[in-house]
């Protein structure tokens, strides 16, 4: 584990990069996008496969390390049927297009969620496309698929007990420290600014541990169209921000240097 991804928010005061490490984004409003020119769902979320892939590059341009992206909900089984399976079938296609290049370019890439729903077929695929890009260090893409924030904090109390089963009768001991690292994004920094296109103001299940002290971006733009300029309109949005961290104003002034 490195060093960034011990700063838990709630117990120091992490770093404060002014060019945010890690950006955590609800992909949102592909159906919509799609609604407004008359063409089926289906297309939006082909257009906002290729939306992640521009996102992929402006990040890595401008010194983001980490990028972690919604792209299906544990709450997203309740959509038609036509539309999950035309999902799930996209995960496969992206995953077989797109590997090859986000390797070729120093990408680790990631998915974290509860795959046990998903066909041998995508988990295969999964683990071959993780096991490709273990090694590379430049930048950190993780897909949530059949994620969500409460399935996270579950399925990690569940790995501490399992780990540490003498905990079950001596719940007064159990520090964050110890559920964290079971946690799915034990590997990276918390995220620092996060991003939600389309046009809604809720977290939606994401992050929910994670961002406890995130910055929230909110925009009406629609995912398929958010592209570079759209970032950077995110990044001074965030870099505008007083992170206090539960401190003062004053006292953030008096001992803060920007980290890059
Ligand atoms: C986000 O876009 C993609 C997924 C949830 C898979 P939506 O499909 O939610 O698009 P809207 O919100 O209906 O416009
Ligand atoms: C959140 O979007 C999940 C993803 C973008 C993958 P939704 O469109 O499912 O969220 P709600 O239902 O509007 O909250
Ligand atoms: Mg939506």
């Amino acid at each position: 584990m490195t060093i960034p991804a011990l700063q838990s928010s709630t117990l120091i005061v992490p770093d404060i990069p002014n060019v945010p490490r890690h950006v955590a984004v609800i992909m949102d409003g592909n159906g919509r996008w799609a609604n407004k020119r008359h063409l089926p769902r289906m297309v939006g979320h082909e257009r906002g496969v290729a939306a992640l892939r521009g996102v992929v590059e402006s990040c890595m341009k401008r010194g983001v390390k980490y990028l972690t992206v919604f792209a299906f909900s544990s709450e997203n089984w309740r959509r038609p049927e036509d539309e999950v399976s035309f999902l799930m079938g996209l995960f496969i296609k992206a995953l077989e297009r797109e590997v090859r290049d986000l390797h070729a370019n120093g990408v680790r890439l990631r998915v974290i969620g509860d795959r046990t729903a998903f066909s041998k077929k995508l988990c295969d695929m999964i683990d071959r496309a993780e096991a490709a890009t273990a090694e590379n260090d430049k930048f950190h893409l993780t897909v949530a698929a059949n994620y969500g924030g409460r399935w996270d904090i579950l399925q990690a109390t569940r790995k501490m007990l399992d780990t540490h089963p003498e905990l079950a009768t001596n719940g007064a001991v159990i520090t964050e420290e110890m559920l964290t690292p079971h946690l799915s994004m034990a590997f990276a920094p918390e995220p620092d600014l996060f991003i939600r296109t389309g046009g809604e103001e809720r977290i939606s299940n994401f992050l929910l541990w994670q961002s406890a002290y995130t910055e929230f971006y909110f925009t009406e733009c629609f995912w398929p169209e958010f592209d570079d300029a759209q970032l950077e309109l995110a990044i001074q949005s965030y870099q505008q921000r007083e992170r206090r961290f539960g401190r003062t104003s004053a006292q953030v002034l008096q001992c803060s240097t920007p980290v890059s």
